[in-house]
C-alpha cells in the first residue's frame, strides 16, 4: 500500500538551497518551480441547496488597527507584544516578546521546551522561514520506543525518552538578531516579570492540568509547581514560577547561550539522567535553528509563502492549493457539497504522500515538485470519494490541543507567522527540576513503528523514521497569502495536531474563495480528512442534513468531530487596516497598538 518512490534528490536539494544552514542568514528570496499537475475539472452534480447558511457562523470578534497588530492564543501575552510595537519594536520584536511570554502563562503550549516554525515577509518583501524544531538526540535509534512485543512503548509521548532536543530559544534568538530592533533583553523582561511576580491561572489552564493531573503527578518538579498539595491549580490562584524566571534571566543576559549552555543546560541534562532520558549537553550545545527557502506557490492569483520541510504543513497546502485550482470554487456556495467534495479529495490525496513521502529534508528521497505533481496522478472525481486505499499511505485519533499559534505586523508592513509546541498536553509532563518549563514529546512526531498511528492518527512511514540528529515530521503551517498586488493579504496559523493545515487551508479558502471577513474565516464550521482513517470529520454547522446525505452518497464516511477541528489565529490587511482574531474555539486575544 505504501509507496515510495526514490529519485536522486539530495544534490539537487543542496542546489536548491534547501540544506540545513546556520541561523545567521536569512534565507534569499525564489520562487519555488510550479509542479505540473493534470486535472480535470467537470461540472459536478450536487446542487447548490445543500449549502448551509452563512449567517449563521458567529464571527469572532475583530481588532482593527492601521499600525500594527498581534493575535496570540492567549490575553497577556498578546498585550506583551502589542507593547512592543507602541514602543517602536518590529513585527519580529513582538514575536518574541510574545512567545517568551507565552512559555510563561501559556505553559501547555508556550515553551522554552519545545520547537516550532516561523514564516515572514519583510516590509521590503524579503521572505524567509526559520525550522526551530526540535532533533532527535544522538543516542536515538529507529526502534527506541519498541517493546519486546512490537508495540510502541509509552515512553514516546510521557517521560524523559520522548524529548526532542528544543529549538525554540535558537529560534527566537535567530528571529530577533535577523529582523530584530528593539535588545534582546527588552523582549525577555515582561516574560521574567510575570514568571517572578506571578500570574492569575486561567480557566484555560487549570482545566487542562486537572484533565492531565494523573500524568503530570508522576514526576516530581511538575507536581511541585503544578499540583501542590496532590491538586491541580485552580483557576484565579496567582502562580509564581521562579525557577523559570532565573532560565528567562539567563536567556536575556547570555542570549541562546543561557539555555544551551551553562546552568539551564546542566539543569536539562541532570533532569536527564534522573528520568534516563537521551538529551546530552552536546545535544544542547550542537542544536542550530535554521533559515530554509519558504515554499512559495500561487492559488487563484495570490501568492502563499509557507513553510518547508520538515514541516509537512506547507507542501500540504501547496498540493491542495494545486489539486483545487481547477474548480471553480467561488462559484460555488459556501460549503455546498460540491465544495466540500473536491476539497476533501484533496485533503486526502495531500496526506496520503506527507504521511508517505515526506520528512526532515536532510533525509528526503523526493524532490518537493515531484510530491506535489504525484498528488494529481489519482485525477478527483467530481461525483465520488476516491477510497483511500486507491490513494496511498497512514490510522485512529485522540485530541491534540498543545501547539499554539502567534502572529504580529509592524506599521512598517513586516509580517511573522510563527508556530510553537511541546506536541501533546503539557509536553512529556516532565518539569525540568530548578528550571520550571515542561519539555516536548515531539519524539512521537516520528515514525516509532510504520503502520502504527501516533497521537494524531497519522499513519507515516521510513521517510519520517528515527535517526540521530533528524528533524521529526510536523504539520504546523504559519502562513502568510499576499494580494494580488504583492501586499500582505493574510497571515494564519493553527494549533491542533494533523489537522492544522486543513484549518488553515480552510481560513484561507474562506477569505479566497468565498470572501469571508478574518473574524467569520476563523470562526466558521469546518471539516478534516487526513487519508487515514478514511473518514470526513465534521463539525457541528458545516453541512447541511442534504449536504451530509450528498456527501455520504459519494461514498464519504461522515462523523461528527468529537472535539473542535484545530483552532486558527489571523490578521487580514484590507485598504490600509489590520484586522486581527483569534478563533473562538480556543480564545486569546488580538490586538493593535
Ligand atoms: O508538529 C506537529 O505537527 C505536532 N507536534 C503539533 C501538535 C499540536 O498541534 C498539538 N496541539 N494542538
Amino acid at each position: 500500500m505504501r509507496t515510495l518512490i526514490h529519485v536522486v534528490a539530495v544534490a539537487l536539494l543542496a542546489a536548491a538551497g534547501c540544506g540545513p544552514r546556520a541561523a545567521s542568514a536569512p534565507a534569499p528570496v525564489t520562487s519555488t518551480p510550479p509542479a505540473k499537475v493534470v486535472q480535470v475539472a467537470p461540472a459536478p452534480p450536487a446542487p447548490p441547496s445543500t449549502a448551509p447558511s452563512r449567517e449563521a457562523i458567529v464571527a469572532a470578534p475583530e481588532a482593527r488597527s492601521a499600525k500594527g497588530m498581534v493575535v496570540s492564543q492567549e490575553e497577556l501575552a498578546t498585550r506583551v507584544g502589542v507593547d512592543v510595537l507602541r514602543e517602536g519594536g518590529t513585527a519580529v520584536d513582538a514575536i518574541v516578546a510574545t512567545a517568551f511570554a507565552l512559555a510563561v502563562t501559556l505553559p501547555a503550549a508556550g515553551n522554552v521546551g519545545g520547537g516550532g516554525f516561523a514564516v515572514l515577509r519583510t516590509a521590503a518583501g524579503q521572505r524567509a522561514a526559520l525550522d526551530f524544531r526540535e532533533t532527535a538526540p544522538a543516542a536515538a535509534s529507529r526502534d527506541m520506543y519498541l517493546t519486546k512485543d512490537g508495540a510502541v512503548s509509552e515512553d514516546a509521548t510521557t517521560g524523559h525518552r520522548a524529548s526532542g532536543v528544543p529549538g525554540s530559544v535558537a529560534g527566537l534568538a535567530a528571529l530577533h538578531k535577523a529582523h530584530g530592533k528593539l535588545p534582546w533583553a527588552r523582549l525577555l523582561a515582561p516574560a521574567i516579570a510575570l514568571a517572578r511576580d506571578g500570574f492569575a491561572v486561567s480557566p484555560q489552564l487549570a482545566a487542562g492540568l486537572a484533565r492531565d493531573a494523573e500524568r503530570l503527578a508522576r514526576f516530581p518538579a511538575t507536581r511541585a509547581l503544578y499540583l501542590p498539595g496532590g491538586q491541580p491549580l485552580a483557576a484565579g490562584t496567582i502562580l509564581k514560577n521562579p525557577a523559570l524566571a532565573r532560565v528567562l534571566e539567563r536567556i536575556a543576559k547570555q542570549g541562546e547561550a543561557g539555555f544551551y549552555r551553562g546552568d539551564t543546560a546542566k539543569l536539562i541534562v541532570g533532569e536527564m539522567r534522573r528520568g534516563k532520558g537521551l538529551i546530552t549537553a552536546k545535544d544542547l550545545e550542537g542544536y542550530r535553528a535554521i533559515w530554509r527557502t519558504p515554499l512559495v506557490f500561487r492559488y487563484r492569483g495570490h501568492e502563499i509563502i509557507a513553510m518547508p520541510q520538515p514541516s509537512s504543513g506547507g507542501m500540504v497546502l501547496w498540493m491542495i492549493a494545486t489539486l483545487l485550482e481547477p474548480f471553480d470554487l467561488p462559484a460555488w456556495p459556501w460549503h455546498d457539497a460540491r465544495q466540500v467534495h473536491v476539497t476533501v479529495e484533496a485533503f486526502r490525496r495531500a496526506y496520503a504522500l506527507r504521511n508517505t513521502l515526506l520528512s526532515d529534508p536532510a533525509f528526503l528521497t523526493v524532490v518537493d515538485a515531484e510530491v506535489v505533481a504525484q498528488a494529481g496522478r489519482t485525477p478527483i472525481d467530481p461525483a465520488r470519494a476516491t477510497p483511500s486505499r486507491e490513494v496511498a499511505g497512514g490510522a485512529e485519533i485522540v485530541e491534540p490541543e498543545h501547539t499554539t499559534h502567534l502572529a504580529a505586523v509592524d506599521e512598517a508592513g513586516m509580517v511573522v507567522a510563527l508556530t510553537t509546541t511541546i506536541n501533546g498536553p503539557h509536553g512529556n509532563a516532565v518539569v525540568v527540576t530548578g528550571a520550571g518549563f515542561f519539555l516536548n514529546n515531539e519524539m512521537d512526531d516520528f515514525t516509532a513503528k510504520p503502520g502504527t498511528p501516533n497521537s494524531y492518527g497519522l499513519m507515516q512511514n521510513e521517510a519520517n523514521a528515527i535517526a540521530p540528529g533528524k528533524r521529526m515530521l510536523s504539520s504546523m503551517a504559519p502562513t502568510i497569502v499576499l494580494a494580488a498586488d504583492g501586499s500582505p493579504l493574510l497571515v494564519v496559523g493553527a494549533q491542533g495536531g494533523s489537522r492544522i493545515t486543513t484549518a488553515v487551508w480552510q481560513v484561507i479558502s474562506n477569505v479566497v474563495d468565498d470572501g469571508m471577513t478574518v473574524g467569520q474565516a476563523v470562526a466558521a464550521p469546518r471539516f478534516h480528512h487526513q487519508h487515514l482513517p478514511d473518514e470526513l470529520v465534521v463539525e457541528d454547522g458545516a453541512l447541511t442534513p442534504e449536504g451530509r446525505a450528498a456527501l455520504a452518497a459519494m461514498g464519504h464516511a461522515v462523523v461528527d468531530a468529537k472535539w473542535p477541528i484545530a483552532s486558527t489565529t489571523a490578521i487580514l490587511y484590507d485598504g490600509g487596516v489590520w484586522t486581527g482574531a483569534v478563533d473562538p474555539r480556543r480564545g486569546g486575544l488580538a490586538l493593535g497598538p
